[in-house]
């Protein structure tokens, strides 16, 4: 061993996962949800499907899995908030401490998605409350968008969903590792998987299923452009949580006997799964209403009610589907707080629930912006369009990949080999170098092209 402190030495002020299982449970909570459900059908409908899946998936094998990998590898040294974890790493393997910049992009960038994120999240609970009571019975496509308008255009219906969603992220969080993060993965995870499955059935049997299958899978490269590229870059990093340093956060908790490649498999797997499951149930019941796949944000809101309304027990299915959704949301949402959080309980030596009420609280307060941006201000727009537009745009396509970046280049060419060796020790040599190729050079120089073609540099 060097002289570095290893992982087994320090400990995660925070507590650790009961066992590998809660600890994929987390990350794969964390990985799926708006993201896979909401987004990642309307980017794909916008960019011109097939062809942007398949660069999606490039990007998701080539950049994002040695990323993952490399920030559960960061974490789990550090076992600390990604922040202090990335000075620590830093001062033990380089010498300098301002490796923590990278850490703090990150959790800025967890700040800003959150906020939006808890607005979209309460969205879904208000179409649990209009399901259940009946509201989308007999609807058809005209009605589904006066619903969706009243929605975005009512500032206070927002407010209160948007309230409800970040309490109840804020008391998750309070109540810690054990307590609240792992009881609610191990039941919402397995659920959302039961309930996807059974839409699936649906659009298989009554949608237009050839057409979603063809329009999801079908390349036509003649519609991929630069900017769809870094869309679908972005939408990778997005997907997987990486580059905020929630994967960071959750691998301080790992105990330190389990793999961190194959776990890293496994939840990568089942996210993308879960987006293309989501895109199979949701095109074939959009071609089938002869609605347009290039709805933007608001396609899964008025293609599921529509799919909804007319099958017996479609008011169960629907409030169950969007209830599922919420609690889908909320396991990510937790996991983009928790790194600001214990920075804050870690630095600043406050307990949990202040942290989780004071961050809860600034959070909150952010997400009117994007609230707003739906009605009064839908008409100021500058660079990619919305208040809204612009904090996704930023996030997901610049903050998330050039974080994303950082970290990865500093767990393959700053940190020691002895110390990512000793993180990684249950793969072979072979395994072991083709993780640093990846993670040191494949995909900086992936996420760097991308970025370069964007901004017209080739
Ligand atoms: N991955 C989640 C989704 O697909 C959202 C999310 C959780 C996230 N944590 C994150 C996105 C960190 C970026 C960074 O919905």
């Amino acid at each position: 061993m060097s002289n570095n402190i290893s992982s087994n030495e320090r400990k995660s002020l925070q507590g650790l996962w009961s066992s590998k299982v809660t600890f994929i449970l987390a990350v794969t909570g964390s990985a799926i949800g708006l993201g896979n459900i909401w987004k990642f059908p309307y980017i794909a409908g916008a960019n011109g499907g097939g062809a942007f899946v398949i660069i999606y998936l490039i990007c998701i094998f080539i950049i994002g899995f040695p990323i993952m990998v490399s920030e559960i590898l960061l974490g789990r040294r550090g076992r600390r908030n990604p922040i202090t974890s990335m000075k620590l790493l830093g001062k033990e393997e380089t010498g300098n401490g301002s490796w923590k910049i990278v850490g703090f992009i990150g959790l800025f960038a967890g700040f800003l998605i959150l906020s939006y994120y808890s607005v979209i999240a309460g969205w879904t609970l208000h179409y649990f409350v209009l399901s259940i009571s009946g509201v989308f019975n007999d609807v058809n496509s005209e009605e589904v968008n006066f619903i969706f308008n009243e929605l975005t255009g009512s500032i206070k219906t927002q407010a209160i969903f948007h309230t409800l969603f970040m309490i109840s992220t804020v008391i998750i969080i309070a109540k810690g590792i054990k307590n609240g993060l792992e009881k609610t993965v191990k039941v919402m995870m397995p659920a959302l998987l039961i309930i996807m499955l059974i839409l699936l059935i649906y659009s298989v049997t009554q949608g237009d299923f050839t057409k979603g299958v063809e329009f999801l899978l079908k390349p036509d490269f003649s519609k991929i452009t630069s900017d769809s590229i870094l869309a679908a870059m972005g939408h990778a990093f997005f997907t997987l949580s990486l580059g905020m340093g929630c994967v960071v956060m959750y691998g301080a908790y790992l105990p330190n006997r389990e793999s961190i490649v194959k776990t890293t498999v496994t939840i990568i797997v089942c996210d993308t799964l879960i987006a293309l499951l989501a895109g199979l149930v949701i095109f074939p019941i959009v071609f089938d209403n002869n609605l347009a796949p290039t709805q933007g944000p608001g396609l899964i809101f008025l293609t599921l009610p529509l799919a909804f309304s007319d099958i017996n027990g479609g008011l169960m299915f629907g409030a169950l589907f969007f209830i599922l959704l919420s609690f889908a949301a909320i396991t990510s949402a937790i996991s983009l707080l928790e790194p600001s959080v214990a920075w804050m309980i870690e630095e600043l030596k406050v307990n949990r629930t202040t942290a989780a009420l004071t961050i809860g609280f600034l959070i909150w307060s952010l997400g009117f912006l994007t609230i707003l941006s739906f009605n009064d201000l839908s008409d100021f727009t500058f660079w990619k369009g919305t208040l809204f537009d612009n904090v996704d745009y930023l996030t997901s396509n610049i903050l998330l990949p050039i974080s994303g970046m950082l970290f990865t280049i500093f767990a393959s060419w700053f940190m020691s080999k002895s110390s990512s060796r000793s993180e990684l020790n249950d793969i072979s040599p072979i395994a072991y170098n083709i993780w640093r190729f990846l993670a040191g050079v494949v995909a900086p120089i992936g996420v760097l092209i991308v970025f370069f073609n964007a901004i017209n540099l080739f």
